[in-house]
């Protein structure tokens, strides 16, 4: 249920529930002042007027007028008095005469009162008027007549509405209490129910901003109601969610960036300490002789190309990493290119002994958008490695290409050591270089795979490697055909 809904509903109540019970309150203040219920029924239609006792206690009071008028000598024999007794008992009613200022007739139950305090002669009334005499309240239909001899008699009909009125009089301040309370209750009850709906899960949301304020942005939220509420708290876990990602990759920046500095460090200290120690031996004489003097400048020069090509790989890691690399996109036939390429290498490669195996199918449409000198960077440093790593004698380089609908599939093959399966997944990670490898002998500075992973991510590709130990290395470049429009590389 939406909080609008819950809050309309709420105000419903707290209008409906007074109502009800001032309604109550009305109708027992009805009573109050009619002096009996039963009076009530003056009030309704004749049809509703079923009350028997009603109707008897008019015909006997018209009855008693009546006579007044007739015979009022009779209606003033005592014989003719007591005979109503039985009547006046069946409708609950005693019957008192007053015949100039002195209690004239009285049934017995009526007898202590005092006439004085009955209504005066004159004042007639023929519905029942709530008339407190002495301690007692009765209701009381009075009928004032004249005798022959000019005598002033007052005939009461008398119903005691002490019962009613008493019960009235006691509970109505009860009734007015248990009213207010049972409103203060609605209200008060109502309100908190609405409003723990509401505080709680804003309080909840109040915690979570605190936990996250202090850098805790594991605290999880979830919404307990589907109202406006909980969508805010949905958007807020949504929004922690997020910022704990970007607070992740903000992370993974900060320690890429140490670590980078790091390896800078310690890549450069090392060649830095041999070509000092080198020197110190030309210096010190160490080296006294041509031919070791010749030795030690060859491993400087060594070393300070060594240093040179890590500069270089820095320097364009560094540049790919903020983007500043432009690229040049042509159309390039990656059959073409390659059968170039591996022309231009067949001689170094032939020195090297190695057997390099090509094959593609004439047929397949190998046009691709890419940057001819970046993707040279690809092939050569994805060849030195195989060629760096491989201790064979007969050493192999097998390259296959495939084409798809979507896609150019280049595989390039190796019989060297393989990389073992625990390293396979950090390859491509910057200054990663596999256990086995990092020895004096081939050098590197673990940035050849993640240059040309950034290199071919640029051209909207994909680059992986399989590798099986003492079998081989293969590394699969996808091209995908229409990366770039025309217009775009135009
Ligand atoms: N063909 C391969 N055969 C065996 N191991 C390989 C091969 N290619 C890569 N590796 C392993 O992967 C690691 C990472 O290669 P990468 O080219 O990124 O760095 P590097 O060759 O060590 O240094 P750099 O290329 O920057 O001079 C290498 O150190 C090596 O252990
Ligand atoms: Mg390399």
């Amino acid at each position: 249920m939406s909080i609008k809904l819950r809050l309309t509903l709420s105000n419903i109540a707290m209008i409906t529930v007074p109502i009800i019970l001032f309604s109550i309150t009305s109708f027992l203040l009805l009573i109050v002042f009619l002096g009996d219920i039963r009076e009530m029924t003056n009030f309704l239609p004749e049809s509703h007027n079923y009350h028997k006792t009603k109707q008897e206690d008019t015909i006997l009071f018209l009855a008693l007028k009546e006579k007044s008028v007739v015979n009022p000598d009779e209606l003033m024999s005592q014989e003719y008095l007591q005979s109503l007794n039985g009547d006046l008992a069946t409708i609950d009613t005693g019957l008192m005469i007053r015949k100039n200022d002195k209690l004239y007739y009285s049934t017995p139950e009526l007898k202590k009162l005092n006439t004085k305090e009955l209504p005066v002669f004159g004042t007639e009334t023929s519905f029942r008027s709530l008339e407190k005499v002495g301690e007692q309240t009765f209701a009381i239909k009075q009928h004032d007549f004249f005798l022959k001899d000019g005598s002033k008699v007052s005939l009461f009909l008398m119903r005691d509405a002490s019962p009613w009125n008493k019960f009235v009089r006691t509970f109505f301040p009860i009734l007015l209490g248990l009213c207010l309370l049972i409103l203060i209750a609605t209200n008060g009850l109502l309100a908190y129910f609405v409003s723990k709906s509401i505080i709680k899960p804003i309080n909840q949301l109040k915690t979570a901003a605190h936990f996250i304020k202090n850098g805790n942005l594991d605290y999880s939220i979830t919404a307990i109601r589907n109202d406006e509420i909980g969508q805010l708290t949905q958007s807020f876990e949504e929004m922690r969610i997020q910022l704990k990602e970007s607070y992740k990759i903000q992370k993974q920046y900060e320690d890429n960036r140490k670590e980078l500095i790091a390896h800078i460090s310690h890549d450069l200290k090392t060649p830095i300490t041999s070509i000092k120690g080198y020197i110190e031996g030309i210096r010190d004489g160490v080296a006294d002789t041509p031919e070791k003097r010749a030795r030690y400048v060859q491993t400087i020069y060594t070393k300070a190309m060594d240093m040179d090509h890590l500069i270089d790989e820095l320097f364009l890691f560094s540049k790919l990493d903020l983007g500043k690399v432009p690229f040049e996109f042509e159309k390039v036939d990656i059959k073409d290119y390659l059968t170039d390429y591996f022309e231009e290498l067949s001689f170094d490669l032939r020195k090297q002994n190695v057997d390099v195996n090509f094959q593609f199918s004439t047929l397949g449409n190998y046009v691709v958008f890419a940057d001819r000198e970046k993707f040279k960077r690809v092939l050569a440093n994805i060849i030195n490695n195989s060629l760096k790593y491989m201790e064979k004698d007969k050493k192999e380089l097998k390259i296959t290409l495939h084409s798809t609908d979507k896609n150019v599939e280049i595989l390039i093959a190796d019989n060297g050591p393989g990389i073992p399966d625990d390293s396979t997944p950090f390859i491509f990670n910057q200054f990663y270089r596999a256990e086995q490898s990092r020895n004096k002998l081939t050098g590197g500075s673990g940035l050849g795979l993640s240059i040309a992973k950034m290199i071919i991510e640029e051209h909207n590709g994909e680059i992986k490697l399989e590798s099986t130990l003492m079998i081989g290395t293969c590394i699969t470049i996808i091209l995908p055909h229409n990366t770039f429009s025309e217009e775009a590389t135009s």
